[in-house]
């Protein structure tokens, strides 16, 4: 079946937002040469989502849209599953799937995280976080930028959180920095949660620096929004896979502080800190059992370091490779993959470790994966040749 993607976003007057998008469209297509993608708008800015689709209808049997939105709001949740209403009925011979807004997801805390590492200014222990968000009508969309805002915070260690909206719903920037002010903090950090520059992101830029002049003890720093950035083509290619039924991350966590490095909890990740979270989570599932979902008991957990080093090399590939063997042999719940950061064989790597066993690979290749899931994994023949310790 012939597959076609189609990212839409709201559209803007703004030629400096609709700039951006399209800048990051080409950077997601270069990073996935021979698919087919295609863009649309919601409103303000051609082409329109109808005029795309019907297109693609005309050429494709498996269409996967994906609204370029943070958050959940009406959009998302009304005016695509309207028009696609209306194009079920028109061709039904295509199979039209929607993924859902790209909400809380690790890759897009840790890009901002890293633009917060940029702001050497920020002295987090004493600093407020300010997080503004666009505003919505739906509670499902304003609550979530609680929880993201939230992440954002103990990612960064920062223990004094604002939030704020720019319109729609409450509080207003405005009024939250006025209230802050009167709290006299020592610096306000803030960030905001928007995906590319534009209208709304000069307009919170330009209240926070008036709001600075005004208040000159008050030391203030504000990083830009996400911008073009490959965090945001990870997220989208989760939220498809998803849509798919492929989830490319077989437990439903991808802001687990166990699972990602985010920035001040990164000493949670991996290692033995991974291994004990693991064998607890094995061992107090056995309990309920027999049950099955989506935290059923796994048999072997593969940690694959996908930090720096191990990274150059390949790392990332090799997971991936993993996660796809195992779904295609419908092997992901009995044998779970998780990447990590460094296991502390950096120049010996790509490293890989297997729990229980507690065995770790050395310069381990995308070619050994086969025999990893065939041998290893399924029949405890371990790959001598790759083996670097047995603990
Ligand atoms: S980067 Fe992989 S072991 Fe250090």
């Amino acid at each position: 079946m012939s597959f076609a993607t189609v990212i839409v976003g709201h559209g803007s007057r703004d030629a400096e937002a609709e700039a951006a998008f399209l800048q990051w469209m080409d950077l997601y297509r270069s990073l996935h040469p021979g698919r087919i993608f295609a863009h649309a708008f919601l409103e303000l800015s051609p082409p329109f989502i109808g005029e795309v689709l019907r297109q693609l209808a005309e050429e494709h049997e498996d269409i996967v849209i994906v609204p370029l939105s943070l958050l959940p709001a009406a959009h998302v949740k009304n005016d695509i599953p309207l028009t696609l209403h209306e194009f079920r009925r028109q061709f039904p011979r295509p199979r039209f799937t929607v993924t859902q807004a790209l909400g809380l997801h690790a890759a897009l805390i840790q890009a901002v995280q890293r633009q917060v590492e940029r702001c050497p200014q920020v002295d987090v222990a004493s600093w407020t976080l300010l997080v503004v968000g666009r505003g919505a009508s739906d509670p499902d969309a304003n609550g979530q930028l609680y929880q993201i805002a939230r992440v954002l915070a103990e990612s960064a260690g920062m223990k004094q959180l604002e939030i704020a909206y720019i319109g729609i719903t409450w509080p207003r920037l405005g009024e939250t920095l006025q209230r802050l002010a009167r709290l006299r903090p020592q610096g306000i950090l803030m960030v905001p949660y928007l995906l590319f520059p534009g209208v709304l992101a000069n307009r919170v830029a330009q209240m926070f620096d008036a709001f600075l002049q005004q208040h000159p003890w008050i030391q203030g720093q504000s990083v830009g929004p996400l911008g073009v950035t490959t965090a945001l083509c990870e997220a989208v290619e989760d939220r498809i896979a998803e849509a798919r039924g492929t989830p490319r991350l077989a437990l439903p966590c991808v802001s687990c502080q166990y699972r990602v490095p985010l920035g001040a909890l990164q000493d949670q990740v991996g290692g033995l800190r991974s291994l004990l979270w693991s064998v607890r989570h094995q061992a107090t599932h056995q309990q309920g059992k027999p049950h099955q979902h989506a935290h059923a008991a796994m048999k072997k957990h593969v940690l694959v370091c996908t930090n720096y080093d191990c990274n150059s090399k390949g790392a990332t590939v090799i997971a991936e490779e993993l996660q796809r063997s195992l779904r295609k042999q419908r092997l992901h719940r009995d044998y779970r993959v998780t990447r990590t950061s460094c296991l502390g064989r950096c120049g010996e790597g790509p490293t890989v470790a297997v729990y229980p066993d507690g065995i770790w690979y050395r310069n381990f290749q995308k070619e050994d994966v086969p025999a990893l899931v065939a041998q290893h994994l399924q029949r405890d023949q371990l790959l001598s040749e790759r083996i670097d310790s047995i603990l």
